[in-house]
Formats: C-alpha cells, sequence, structure tokens
C-alpha cells in the first residue's frame, strides 16, 4: 500500500531532481493539451498539404545539434518539431499517398500509443492486464482467420520479423528442439519454397537463420503472379531425388510488386503430401478477409501452419503492429521457451500469469503494440475496416481500367487488389523505359501524389499501393494526370 511516508520519499526525489516527472503539472497538462491540438489540426488538414517535401537543411542541420547534458523547455523542443520534423514526414498518412505498402494509421491509435506510453508496460511476461489485451487479439485474429483454439500468436515489429520467426518455428518443427542447441549440421540439407515474387524479408530470413538463402528455391509465377503449383512440386521431387530435406512452403498472399495471391488451398495439398510447414506472408493482403467482398481471394488461409501479417499496413495500425499468427502455441513454445534464473515465475502475484510473450517469440522486452490495436479495431470495428480495403480496392481497378484507355499509358500486371503497376509509354508507344523513374522523381517532388517506382521484368514500372483509406477518386485522377502531363513534357524520340 502507498504510504504518506512512501509520498514524503517521493518528494524529497523531486527536491533533489532525480525524478524525472515534472514539478508543475498544471504547466505539463496545459503544453500537453496544446501538442495534442496541434497534432489533431495537423491530420484535419492533411488534404491541404503537400504529401512530402524535401527537408531543408536547415531542419537537418538543427537534429546535427550536440548531445544536450542540460534539460530543455518541453514547449521549445515541440516548436522543433512542430516546424522542422512534422511537415517533413514520409507522407504516407496522406490521401496522395501511394508508395510501397504502408498505412495511414488511425487517430485512434495515436491516442492509444499516448495511454501505452504512459502506462510505459513491457509485454515480455508476468501478469498484468496489458498482457490480457495481447492475448485479446490473439483471440481476435484466429476468429479472423478460422484458426483453431490451439492456435498462438505474437506482435512483432514486422512482417518481416514474423516471416523470420515462422522460418525459425518450421526449422524446429522439422528436425526438432535440439536444433536449438546443435545447429544445423551438414546432413540437414534443409530446403523451402516460396515463388520468384516472395517478398526479399524472405530470403534474408534464410540468411539470418543460418540455412542460407540458397535453400529458398524461387518457383516461377504463371501469367497471375502467382506460384506455378505444378513447377513446384516438380521441383519438391528433385529435391528428394537429390537427397535434399524439404520442410516449407511459403505461399504469398498478396505479393509485395504486384499484389498476386497463391493458390493457398493447393499449397496445403503439397504441404501435406510432402511433410511441410506451410507459412503464407500475408504482409500486405491477409487482412481483406476482413471485407466480404475480398475474402474469397484468401480461400484456403485458413489451412495454413502459420500467417505474418501487419496491422500497420491494410489494418491502419499506427507503426509498428507485425503479427504471427500460429497454428499451434506449443510449436511457439518449442522454438523459443527458455529457463532463465532470473525469469523464475511464481504461481501467484506479480510473477505469475500462464502467457508468458517471451517463451512464444524472439523478444524479452516488448512493447505495448496491443492497445494500439486493440483501440483500432474497438472503435473502428472490423467492418469499417474491410469496407476501406474494399474501396482502396475499387480505386485499385478503377485507375487499372482509366489506364486501360489511355493510349500513354500501359497497365504492366493484372491487378488482384489494390497495387496497380503501370508506365507511361508515349504517344506512339516509344518512350524509354527509364522516363518512369524521371516521373516517380517528379511526382514526389510536385508533393500532390507519392507513387513508388518498381521494376517488372526488369523494366521500371510506376506502382501505386492504395492503402490508405484517406484516399480517394480526386488522388487517382491527380495521379493519372499528373503522369501524363510529366510524361507529355519529356523529350521522347519521334516516329
Ligand atoms: C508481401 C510483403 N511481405 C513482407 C513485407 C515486410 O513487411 P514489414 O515491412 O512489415 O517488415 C512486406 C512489406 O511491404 C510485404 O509487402
Amino acid at each position: 500500500m502507498f504510504s504518506l511516508q512512501d509520498a514524503g520519499r517521493a518528494a524529497v526525489d523531486r527536491h533533489e531532481r532525480t525524478s524525472l516527472d515534472p514539478d508543475d503539472w498544471q504547466a505539463l497538462r496545459k503544453q500537453g493539451h496544446q501538442m495534442l491540438d496541434d497534432m489533431f489540426d495537423h491530420l484535419q488538414s492533411l488534404g491541404t498539404k503537400p504529401v512530402w517535401q524535401h527537408p531543408p537543411s536547415s531542419a537537418r542541420a538543427l537534429l546535427d545539434a550536440p548531445l544536450p547534458t542540460k534539460a530543455s523547455d518541453l514547449a521549445e523542443i515541440h516548436a522543433i518539431f512542430r516546424e522542422n520534423i512534422l511537415p517533413y514526414g514520409s507522407g504516407n498518412i496522406h490521401p496522395g499517398f501511394m508508395g510501397w505498402v504502408q498505412g495511414g494509421g488511425t487517430v485512434t491509435g495515436m491516442l492509444a500509443e499516448m495511454l501505452a506510453g504512459g502506462l510505459n508496460a513491457n509485454l515480455g511476461g508476468r501478469d498484468h492486464m496489458p498482457i490480457e489485451v495481447e492475448r485479446q487479439i490473439i483471440r481476435w485474429t484466429r476468429e479472423i482467420f478460422s484458426f483453431p483454439e490451439t492456435a498462438g500468436g505474437i506482435f512483432l515489429t514486422g512482417a518481416s520479423q514474423a516471416n523470420f520467426v515462422a522460418v525459425q518455428i518450421a526449422r524446429c518443427r522439422k528436425l526438432g528442439r535440439d536444433v536449438r542447441v546443435t545447429g544445423l549440421s551438414d546432413e540437414s540439407r534443409l530446403v523451402a519454397y516460396a515463388s520468384s515474387e516472395v517478398h526479399g524479408c524472405v530470403p534474408r530470413a534464410f540468411e539470418m537463420s543460418g540455412i542460407g538463402s540458397d535453400q529458398l528455391r524461387r518457383i516461377p509465377v504463371n501469367h497471375l503472379g502467382q506460384i506455378d503449383v505444378d513447377a513446384l512440386e516438380q521441383t519438391i521431387l528433385r529435391d528428394r531425388q537429390e537427397g535434399f530435406v524439404p520442410f516449407l512452403v511459403i505461399g504469398s498472399a498478396g505479393t509485395v510488386n504486384t499484389g498476386a495471391v497463391d493458390d493457398l488451398a493447393a499449397l496445403r495439398r503439397i504441404a501435406d503430401g510432402y511433410d511441410l510447414h506451410f507459412h503464407v506472408d500475408g504482409a500486405l493482403g491477409a487482412l481483406g478477409i476482413l471485407s466480404p467482398d475480398l475474402a474469397p481471394l484468401f480461400a484456403g488461409i485458413d489451412s495454413c501452419d502459420s500467417l505474418a501479417f501487419d496491422f500497420h499496413k491494410w489494418g491502419q495500425v499506427p507503426y509498428d503492429a507485425g503479427f504471427l499468427l500460429v497454428r499451434d502455441s506449443e510449436w511457439q513454445r518449442q522454438t523459443f521457451a527458455s529457463d532463465a534464473a532470473y525469469l523464475s515465475r511464481a504461481t501467484t502475484g506479480l510473477a505469475g500469469g500462464d502467457w508468458w510473450p517471451c517463451d512464444y517469440g524472439p523478444d524479452l522486452s516488448r512493447g505495448f503494440r496491443a492497445l494500439k490495436t486493440w483501440f483500432t479495431l474497438k472503435t473502428h470495428g472490423t467492418e469499417a475496416l474491410g469496407n476501406a480495403m474494399s474501396a482502396n480496392c475499387r480505386l485499385a481497378r478503377a485507375l487499372a481500367g482509366r489506364i486501360e484507355r489511355e493510349p500513354t499509358l500501359k497497365l504492366l500486371a493484372p491487378v488482384a487488389l489494390n497495387i496497380v503497376c503501370f508506365a507511361y509509354v508515349g504517344p506512339n508507344g516509344t518512350a524509354p523505359a527509364s522516363v518512369n523513374s524521371h516521373i516517380v522523381e517528379r511526382l514526389h517532388a510536385e508533393g500532390r501524389v507519392a507513387p513508388s517506382l518498381t521494376h517488372l521484368n526488369g523494366q521500371p514500372a510506376i506502382r501505386a499501393a492504395i492503402v490508405n483509406h484517406r484516399t480517394r477518386q480526386a488522388d487517382i485522377d491527380a495521379l493519372v494526370h499528373s503522369v501524363l502531363t510529366i510524361g507529355s513534357q519529356q523529350d521522347l524520340p519521334q516516329c
């Protein structure tokens, strides 16, 4: 119980200035409310500002300051933020942002971040309610993806980490828990499979795991960008004949370049036939299952052994909020749990609790990512999130249709979800492909819309990934208009 004596001690602490709490809470309150209001103003007026603008050298110089050894006034620091940081973000909250695959965030998620920061919870373990919030999210994700009661899950920074953790789990399933101690032997000869369109973090996961990215066979894709299932099976058979040990197949629920969704039911059958762990990288697409019109695209996702996805992309939860769902939480324990004297568990009290996340993933200290996710899901509901995803896909289809009607533009890949890859080809189809990199750079500098650049079959492509719940038809129109204008201003070879 907190006593008057404790209060007195706290007062002494403050007197000696060892506490970092403010002396004047009233002034802090005023300043805090000001900071919050400023942020609301910024979010409310996003559309009137550039998506992105080049940070001036003066702003960068301010962040090349000496290490502060003495205190500064919070209001002054906030003024530096307001003038020099806030206007020069990467723009992914803006309705005109269509680059890479980045979520737009939610205001309620932002408020939850503040509450989580205040609570400063460490979700490695112990018996406290923040852990229960994460468990609630695990139960909800089980429900979203129709996973069984045995399923577990864990928040991680993002899908890159979630894919890496899945590789570790699959390795342990195949070789047994001892591989954690013995490491891979020359006889292990593990091999895994994914399509040639798999995200770069997957081969990197193989590099980090010590298995090596050469052991990840990249299988060709069909005309829809989906893994070629026949080629996959032939490769597995060949590997087995050559003495390799196939252990994992990775499907994509939304490939990074074009948003293609692999035939997940077929991958399940192959995994069953060859005793493979079946993992799905659903970083950008999996949450599309929340939209009734998109859900059929993900048929079979409920059958995978593990699923990586990002609440911070289509789930609109502020960064970062990656997640791994695992069909049997015991596989997680086998891969990560260990005894450490300093983490001794009690049957009751603070060191109690029957679910310590540090036993289910690689992190010990973990932040409260679950709270902003819980707030976002509770305040908006899954229907609104699903509707926003459907709307993104409608915009993507409308953009694809418009591109096909424009003689100077060319659609470069089928549009399965919310990603549109296209190129400016000029009036006679003679524009050099390189003009597209220039167009994207100019679009970024102009600041009305911000797609990104990718390469398809070695050719530069303008890539609009429509992820933000704030993006509207006017933003798509602005994209097409600006691409046509900039393209027509280029010095193109004449026919
Ligand atoms: C298909 C796919 N997988 C994995 C990732 C990596 O996710 P994260 O950036 O959350 O680590 C991405 C990122 O865009 C992605 O699109």
